[in-house]
């Protein structure tokens, strides 16, 4: 099953989906910062008799620049959207993850999870909410069929920097430069949450920035991030 809010991009998807790999794929159109998103999900699962053994927590979205550009309810949108919608689901499909001998959750989180990042600062910690609950209820959930995987991609390219309105020219140069194919990224996802790990970091680049975020000053990392994002 897919899910986003565009319609006819889900049907073209899902059309390529069957046609490529033989299996059956269905689509939801929804917009998931709707707070009873999470139930409409639910309920098109049960009315349809899927039963539900792998969540995907991947729909997200980022808002750039200073953060006094938006207003309350721009960021809680977002963070419906990147958070609440995603606890919900999880929440909501445990009963039926659990009932399978084994089943899977798989949430996309960012490498922005690992530090504060001036020029991305709400969306960086909507991500950080993202990392830290996965690793928690992984551990929360050991004892039962359920393994949960966290995946923190660097930059990949897809629409993210478009949606996120992201302007400064130093960090699209950057992008172009680091810009992983969203597929690799992907296959990177899957094969992590299927062999059970706790935590993908796409890439060599990308794991040499999050044990920089281990090993450098906040203040050096804050004031990188904010040079690249112009704030
Ligand atoms: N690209 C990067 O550099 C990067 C890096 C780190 C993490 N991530 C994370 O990766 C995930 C996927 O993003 P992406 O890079 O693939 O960006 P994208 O190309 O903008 O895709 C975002 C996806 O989320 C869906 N979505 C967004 N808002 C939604 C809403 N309100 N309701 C339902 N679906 C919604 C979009 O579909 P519709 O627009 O049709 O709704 C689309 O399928 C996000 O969680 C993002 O934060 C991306």
């Amino acid at each position: 099953m897919i899910i986003a809010r565009n319609e006819e991009q889900l049907m073209a998807l899902s059309k390529e989906i069957i046609k490529d790999y033989k299996v059956d794929c269905r689509l939801l159109a929804i917009d998931l910062s709707e707070s009873n998103a999470p139930e409409k999900v639910f309920n098109w699962c049960n009315e349809n008799s899927f039963d539900v053994n792998i969540l995907v927590n991947n729909a997200g979205y980022g808002l750039s620049g200073n953060f006094l550009n938006y207003d309350i309810a721009s960021y809680q949108n977002m963070m419906q959207v990147n958070m609440t919608t995603p606890l919900s689901l999880i929440l909501k499909f445990i009963p039926t993850l659990k009932k399978h001998p084994k089943a899977y959750i798989l949430n996309i989180a960012s490498a922005a999870a690992y530090q504060a990042v001036p020029g991305l600062s709400i969306y960086a910690a909507t991500k950080s909410f993202v990392f830290s609950m996965s690793r928690g209820i992984r551990y929360e959930l050991r004892e039962t069929p359920i393994s949960v995987t966290v995946v923190n991609p660097g930059a990949t390219d897809t629409n993210f920097a478009n949606r996120a309105d992201i302007k400064s020219d130093k960090a699209i140069r950057a992008a172009e430069k680091l810009n992983m194919d969203a597929s690799v990224v992907a296959k990177m996802a899957v094969e992590g949450m299927y062999a059970g790990k706790a935590e993908v970091v796409t890439g060599f680049i990308n794991k040499l920035g999050a044990f920089l975020t281990v090993i450098l000053p906040k203040s050096i990392l804050e004031k990188g991030a904010g040079s690249l994002y112009g704030v």
